[in-house]
C-alpha cells in the first residue's frame, strides 16, 4: 500500500504542481524544503509513508511534521494528520480539531476516539473505520500542539495561549503553503474541553496576523502562481468562517453556576435534597464571588479560594458519589483513567511500526498528555482564564460561533453553558439569544437535542451525550455540525 494510497498522491501532487519553491538549505533526506517569505519561517515537510497500516479506512490520510525555526531561538516539530473529505474533496470547507487538556493530543484522542475516520478498537492494538468520522463532508485536520504533545517537540513550550495561539497561526500558513490546495477553502476550526479557549483565541490570532499583512503566498494553480506579486484573496488568506465550541470552558465565573443545577435538578440529579440544601448557601456565595479571579487576576490569593470553594461540589460528585465527570450516568473512581480508549491509543502510537509508517523518529515517545504543558499553564494562570473576549471579538466580526454541548457531561455541564450563552457573553446579541426559547433538533425521526441560535451565535445541546460528545454520539454530533457548517439545523 505505500505510495498507492490516493490521498497521499493527492497530496503530493498538490504541493509538486506548482512551480518549485526555491529551496532554503538542503533539506535531510526524506524531507522537502520550502523558502521563508512574507513573515514566514523557512520549513521543511517530513511526511509518513503509510497511513493506510495505521488507520483502518477508505480515507487514511496524509500525516507528517512541519519543522521550523520556532522564533524562540530553537526549531519545533509540530506533527499533524488531515483526511480529505469523502464527499468533494476539491471543495468541501477544512476544519481543524482542537482537543483539550491543555496539553492532550489532538492525533490521539481528537482523532482516534472521537471524531476521525477511524478509532482505536476497544481492545486496543488496531482501528476500525468510523462510518461517522467528520470528514463525510469536509476534511480534517488534527495538530498535535502545542510542541510536547502528542509527537511534537520542540525546545520552547510556549508561554501559555497568546504564544500557542500564534505558532500555531505560523504552523498554518506553513501547512496551506505545503498544501496549497486546501488554502483557498472555506475554514473551521473547532475543539473541546479546553478547546473553549485554544479555538477562540487560534481563531482572533488569525483574523489579527491576517490583518496585520501577514498573508499566505501559496503556489496556487491559478495563472502567475509564484510570481504573481498580490494573489486573489481567497488564496491569500486562511478562509475563517466559524468556529465550534464543544463541552468548552469558556468563562469558569458564570459556567460555574451550572454544578448545583446539574447536581440539584431532574430526574438524573445526583445529590439528594438534604445534600442540595446544604450546597446551595455555596452556590450562592459562588455566583457573587467567583467573578474576582477576573478583576483580581488568576494567580491571586483570593481567586485561589474562591476556585477551592466551588469546585468542591465536583469534588464531592467524583470523589464521594464516584461519578464519572464527563458523563455522570456512569460510575468512575479515578477521573484521570474513565476511558480505556486512551491508554489503548497512547500504546497504540507508541508501536514502533506505527512511528516508522507516520515518518516519526523511533525516538520519540507519543505523549498523550503532556504534563509540561499542564503545569505552565497552571503556573501561569492560563489553566482557567476566562476567554470570552476572544469569542465576543469573534461575534462582533461576524464569524460563526457554534457552542455545543453534550447534556451529560458534569464539568462543562449544559446548566453552565446556557448562563454563558445568556449571560457571559458580552455582544450586540445577547439581549436577543437569552429569551429564545430552545427548541428541538432531529436527527432522522428522533430528539437529538435542543437548539436556538441569533445572527452569529447558535447554542446547541446534544441529548445523552457526555464530554466527549462525538464519541458518545457520533451520528448526532456529525449530523448537527454538517448541518451547521450549511447554515440550517438538522430537521426531520
Ligand atoms: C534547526 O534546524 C536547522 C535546519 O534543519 C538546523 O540547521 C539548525 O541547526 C537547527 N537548530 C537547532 C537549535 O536545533
Ligand atoms: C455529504 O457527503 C455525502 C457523502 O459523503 C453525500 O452523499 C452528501 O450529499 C453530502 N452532503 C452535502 C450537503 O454535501
Ligand atoms: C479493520 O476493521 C475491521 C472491522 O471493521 C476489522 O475486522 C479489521 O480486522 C480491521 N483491519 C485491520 C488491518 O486492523
Amino acid at each position: 500500500m505505500m505510495l498507492a494510497l490516493p490521498s497521499t498522491l493527492w497530496a503530493l501532487a498538490s504541493w509538486q504542481s506548482g512551480p518549485s519553491p526555491p529551496l532554503a538549505t538542503p533539506a535531510p533526506p526524506g524531507q522537502t524544503a520550502f523558502a521563508s517569505q512574507a513573515g514566514l519561517p523557512a520549513f521543511s515537510l517530513q511526511l509518513g509513508q503509510d497511513t493506510a497500516s495505521v488507520c483502518n479506512s477508505s480515507t487514511p490520510g496524509t500525516a507528517g511534521s512541519i519543522i521550523s525555526d520556532d522564533g524562540h531561538g530553537g526549531n519545533s516539530s509540530m506533527f499533524f494528520w488531515f483526511f480529505e473529505s469523502k464527499n468533494d474533496p476539491a471543495s468541501d470547507p477544512v476544519i481543524l480539531w482542537m482537543t483539550g487538556g491543555p496539553g492532550a493530543t489532538s492525533v490521539g484522542y481528537g482523532n482516534l476516539m472521537e471524531l476521525g475516520p477511524c478509532r482505536i478498537a476497544p481492545e486496543g492494538g488496531y482501528t476500525v473505520p468510523n462510518e461517522f468520522g467528520w470528514n463525510a463532508n469536509a476534511t480534517i485536520l488534527f495538530v498535535d500542539q502545542p510542541v510536547d504533545v502528542g509527537y511534537s517537540r520542540g525546545e520552547h513550550i510556549p508561554r501559555g495561549l497568546t504564544e500557542s495561539s500564534a505558532a500555531m497561526d505560523r504552523f498554518l500558513r506553513q501547512f496551506m503553503t505545503a498544501f496549497p490546495a486546501l488554502a483557498s477553502r472555506d475554514f473551521y476550526i473547532a475543539g473541546e474541553s479546553y478547546g473553549g479557549s485554544w479555538v477562540p483565541a487560534l481563531a482572533a490570532t488569525i483574523l489579527e496576523s491576517q490583518a496585520d499583512g501577514n498573508t499566505l503566498e501559496v503556489q496556487g494553480s491559478s495563472s502567475g502562481g509564484a510570481s504573481s506579486l498580490n494573489p486573489p484573496p481567497s488564496q491569500a488568506t486562511i478562509n475563517l468562517k466559524g468556529v465550534m465550541i464543544g463541552n468548552g470552558l469558556i468563562r469558569r465565573s458564570i459556567q460555574n453556576l451550572g454544578f448545583f443545577e446539574t447536581a440539584c435538578s431532574g430526574p438524573e440529579s445526583l445529590l439528594d435534597s438534604a445534600e442540595c440544601r446544604h450546597w446551595a448557601p455555596r452556590a450562592m456565595w459562588c455566583e457573587k464571588n467567583l467573578a474576582i479571579c477576573e478583576s483580581e487576576g488568576m494567580k491571586s490569593p483570593s481567586c485561589k479560594e474562591a476556585e477551592d470553594k466551588c469546585s468542591a461540589i465536583g469534588q464531592v460528585i467524583t470523589g464521594e458519589k464516584h461519578r464519572n465527570p464527563y458523563d455522570i450516568r456512569l460510575k468512575c473512581d479515578d477521573p484521570e483513567a474513565c476511558y480505556t480508549e486512551m491508554q489503548a491509543i497512547d500504546e497504540y502510537l507508541n508501536q514502533d511500526a506505527v512511528k516508522e509508517a507516520l515518518g516519526v523518529p523511533l525516538t520519540e515517545r507519543f505523549q498523550g498528555i503532556s504534563l509540561n504543558v499542564f503545569k505552565q499553564w497552571e503556573e501561569l494562570g492560563d489553566l482557567w482564564r476566562a476567554s470570552d473576549d476572544y469569542v465576543n471579538y469573534l461575534l462582533e466580526s461576524s464569524i460563526r460561533v457554534l457552542i455545543y454541548v453534550g447534556d451529560k457531561d458534569l464539568y462543562c455541564n449544559a446548566a453552565g453553558m446556557r448562563q454563558l450563552v445568556d449571560h457571559g457573553l458580552d455582544w450586540h446579541g445577547q439581549p436577543f439569544i437569552r429569551f429564545r426559547e430552545l427548541v428541538p433538533w432531529y436527527v432522522e425521526a428522533k430528539v437529538a437535542g435542543r437548539w436556538k441560535a441569533y445572527e452569529s451565535l447558535t447554542y446547541a445541546e446534544i441529548a445523552d451525550a457526555g464530554h466527549l460528545a462525538p464519541f458518545d454520539r457520533p451520528l448526532e454530533s456529525l449530523t448537527l455540525i454538517n448541518a451547521w457548517i450549511q447554515g440550517r439545523m438538522p430537521a426531520m
